[in-house]
């Protein structure tokens, strides 16, 4: 199948998300997701994009998180592999109970997770910026259950199902989003 095009996919973005931050959030999803694509040999363009459109129904689902993701598998049929939408149905397994089984479902799970985190550390800085953030002030914040307490720890730990070790992990996200830091404000 022909995938959607990054372009389409970011115009559908913006055209369903009216919160900055959230499409900020969801290219540094996509940052990630490439990354982890490109470590493991996997389709960057293809992992990339299903992290850019993981939170499409974002808006529409804000009062009914039961049908987030779900809702995004409709609008994104026929234009993303079974795999992405799955991925992104899963992401919100908590509330709408579709479960994780392939790495790229753990991964995109994990992979938007981290992002905030690692957000939450850079605005700790004085200058609010990525740039100086260290790998290890991010696994020191891991175990901060009261830091960035809405950060799911759990689910980011759920890397090791998809075979990597927390800090590989970690240090991966944090590059890929340093990558991108002008594009998302920090
Ligand atoms: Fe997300």
């Amino acid at each position: 199948m022909t995938i959607i095009s990054r372009d389409k996919a970011l115009e559908l973005l913006e055209e369903n998300l009216g919160n900055r931050n959230l499409i900020r959030h969801c290219l540094a999803a996509e940052a990630v997701m490439r990354a982890l694509a490109e470590d493991r040999g996997e389709d960057a363009d293809l992992w990339g994009i299903t992290g850019l459109l993981h939170d499409l129904d974002y808006e529409k689902t804000v009062d009914d998180h039961k049908n987030h993701g779900l809702v995004s598998a409709g609008m994104l049929e026929g234009l993303l592999p079974q795999e992405s939408i799955t991925a992104i149905e899963s992401h919100n397994y908590e509330n709408n109970g579709v479960e994780r089984v392939s790495d790229i479902d753990y991964l995109l799970a994990a992979g938007e997770s981290i992002t905030g985190l690692i957000v939450a550390v850079a605005l700790v800085y004085p200058d609010k910026i990525l740039q100086p953030v260290k790998l290890k002030s991010v696994l020191k914040r891991m175990n901060m259950s009261a830091f960035a307490r809405s950060v799911p720890r759990e689910t980011i730990r759920d890397c090791s199902k998809a075979g990597y070790e927390l800090d590989e992990f970690v240090r991966l996200s944090l590059e890929a989003m340093k990558g991108i830091a002008s594009e998302i404000g920090l």
